[in-house]
């Protein structure tokens, strides 16, 4: 596993996403995830199933303290009142006293920025987080956060067939964190045929190429999600082999404009006063 220290905490590079995993499935997939070695654990409010990560986090018999635990506040809750009750209620179904991370799921600009931030580090002042962060802000908005706060990471869709660079440019310069979700681009990154030939070179799937890409990166994490044990142990198989110059150079010619994850109430991704 490699570690990444990010205002002097240590976060694994590789952590385990829960989106669309719920109940038992979700459970099952926690603990499965915890057994195998994860220690990086992702969910959100909006997930409906932070009881269920809960169970797990407590039935693994782990210490609480060898997890990297993330939250998020769904938008309806960025006032500060809204805000503290959403953070109780996710330690309540989480069944523990804190969470590592609490990030912004999406910006909004029906409330201050300022407002919501401020609202978090009294989270952070209380104990019941230890790191606040923001998700899918592009470049003008994470800049404004970061002047405003900590920002340990913005977590954003990244994976070898969507390109980050200016945001990266960005986080590295802050000393922010650019945790990459749906790095298999849901599914969509293993038909690519060029990670196919490169995971046959290495005794590799295209998801675990995909993966490996992402955490040897400086200031990247990943949180790849499955609802299958296999999928699952694979996706954590990625430490015992590396890309050299001729992966990197092919993958980095792959188009970089699939992006999957794009609500309507999505920011203008490009916005970068
Ligand atoms: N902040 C945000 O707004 C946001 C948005 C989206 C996601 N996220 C976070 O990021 C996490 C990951 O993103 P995601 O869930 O969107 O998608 P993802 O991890 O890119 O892809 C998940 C899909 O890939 C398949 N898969 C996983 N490992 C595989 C493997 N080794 N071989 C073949 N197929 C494999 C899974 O199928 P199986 O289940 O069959 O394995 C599933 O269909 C989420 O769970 C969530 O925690 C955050």
């Amino acid at each position: 596993m490699i570690h990444l220290e990010i205002q002097g905490s240590r976060i694994p590079a590789l952590g385990f996403g829960t989106f669309r995993l719920t109940g038992d499935t979700c459970r099952r997939q926690v603990l499965r995830a915890l057994e195998t070695g994860y220690r990086h654990i992702d969910t959100a409010r909006v997930y409906d199933n932070e009881a269920d990560v809960g169970t797990a986090l407590k039935e693994s018999g782990v210490e609480r303290t060898e997890i990297f635990l993330t939250s998020k506040v769904w938008l309806d809750d960025l006032e500060p009142e809204p805000l503290a009750r959403s953070v109780e209620k996710s330690l309540r179904q989480l069944k523990t006293d804190y969470l590592d991370l609490c990030l912004i799921h999406w910006p909004s600009d029906r409330f201050p920025l300022d407002a919501t931030l401020e609202a978090l580090e009294a989270q952070r002042s209380a104990g019941r987080i230890r790191h606040l962060g923001v998700s899918n802000f592009p470049p003008a908005y994470l800049r404004r956060a970061c002047d405003l706060a900590p920002v340990f990471t913005n977590q954003v869709e990244y994976h070898p067939l969507l390109g980050q660079e200016k945001l990266l440019e960005l986080c590295r310069a802050q000393g922010v964190l650019l945790t990459a979700y749906s790095p298999l681009g849901q599914g969509a990154v293993l038909k690519e045929p060029v990670l196919d030939e490169i995971g046959r070179k290495h005794g590799k799937t295209a998801a675990q190429v995909a993966l490996r890409w992402l955490v040897r990166q400086d200031r990247v994490a990943a949180i790849p999600r499955s609802s299958s044990e296999e999928n699952l142990r694979a996706n954590f198989a990625i430490f015992d082999f590396d890309l050299d110059a001729e992966d990197l150079e092919q993958i980095a010619r792959l188009p970089k404009n699939l992006r999957r994850v794009n609500p309507a109430f999505a920011p203008d991704w490009e916005d970068d006063r």
